[in-house]
C-alpha cells in the first residue's frame, strides 16, 4: 500500500513514521510513504503557496496552484490513487471509513493549512474531503499521520497477531473489554479468576460481557449500530438492570 501526502510542513512526518510498528512496515516494504513539500510546486522566486481571500476577512488561504502541479508530479495520469483532503469540513474519519479506504493500493492525502484552503482544492483535486474529528487542528498533518495509521493497521501482516486487529474497539462495533497480563496478583489487585481459569468458552462469554459492559457505560449510542446476537441482548438487559440496581 502506499500513501503520497502533501504538506507545507514535510518535518512534521519524520520522527512519527520512524517508530513502532510504521516503522516496521516501512522497512519490510508492506507500506510506502512519500512526503512532497508543497512548496516545492509553487511557482516563482518566493514559492508563494498562500494568499488573502477574495471578498475580504482574515487569514491566509491555500492556493490551488502548487497543490494541482504537486498531483500533476505525482501521478501523472491519475492512476488509480484516491486523492483525499484533510479538512475539519470533510466527513468524519471512522473504523469503517478506514476499511473502505484500505482497500485501495494508493491513497494521496492533502493537508490543508493557514486558515483554509482555495474551494477548488476539494471540488476538482480531491475524490475526498475527510475530518479526524469534530475539532479544529492548525494544520492537516497530525489527522493525515492518524488516517496513516490507522489505515497501515488493516493491512494484512501489518499486526504480528490479525486476532488484535479483528477484535478491535470499533471493527466489532464495540468497545473492547478490559485485558491483563502478569502478574496475577500486584498487591491486592487481582486479575479475574475466570483469564486464569484455562475455559476458553467462559473466557470468551466474560469477554463479550465485558465489552457490552463497557459500551453501554461508555459509548451507549454504538449499541444502536453494533451486531447483537438474542444472547448479547439479554446480557444488556441484566446489565441495564444491575446498573439500575
Ligand atoms: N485540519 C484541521 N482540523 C482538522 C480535522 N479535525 N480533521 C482533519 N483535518 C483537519
Amino acid at each position: 500500500m502506499r500513501f503520497d501526502i502533501l504538506t507545507l510542513f514535510p518535518e512534521m512526518f519524520l520522527s512519527p513514521f520512524d517508530a513502532s510498528l510504521l516503522k516496521k512496515a516501512i522497512e519490510g516494504g508492506l507500506i510506502e510513504i512519500g512526503i512532497h513539500n508543497i512548496r516545492d510546486y509553487a511557482p516563482g522566486k518566493h514559492r508563494v503557496v498562500d494568499d488573502a481571500p477574495f471578498g475580504g476577512g482574515g487569514g491566509m488561504i491555500l492556493k490551488v496552484e502548487p497543490v494541482e502541479r504537486a498531483l500533476q508530479a505525482i501521478l501523472p495520469d491519475r492512476e488509480d490513487a484516491l486523492v483525499l483532503l484533510l479538512s475539519p469540513q470533510g466527513e468524519q474519519f471512522r473504523q469503517d471509513t478506514a476499511e473502505e479506504l484500505s482497500r485501495h493500493d494508493h491513497l494521496v492525502l492533502i493537508c490543508g493549512h493557514y486558515e483554509g484552503v482555495d474551494e477548488r482544492i476539494p471540488h476538482y483535486l480531491a475524490d475526498r474531503e475527510i475530518s479526524i474529528g469534530d475539532y479544529v487542528l492548525s494544520g492537516g498533518e497530525l489527522a493525515a499521520m492518524v488516517v496513516v495509521d490507522v489505515i497501515s493497521r488493516l493491512v494484512e501482516g501489518f499486526t504480528g497477531n490479525r486476532d488484535s486487529v479483528l477484535f478491535d474497539s470499533h471493527t466489532t462495533g464495540l468497545l473492547e473489554g478490559p485485558h491483563y497480563t502478569r502478574p496475577r496478583k500486584y498487591g491486592e489487585w487481582k486479575v479475574p479468576e475466570v483469564l486464569l481459569s484455562g475455559h476458553k468458552k467462559n473466557i470468551e462469554n466474560w469477554r463479550r460481557r465485558e465489552a457490552l459492559r463497557r459500551t453501554l457505560d461508555r459509548r451507549p449510542d454504538l449499541l444502536e449500530s453494533a451486531t447483537l446476537s438474542d444472547d448479547d441482548k439479554k446480557i444488556l438487559a441484566a446489565l441495564k438492570n444491575e446498573l439500575s440496581e
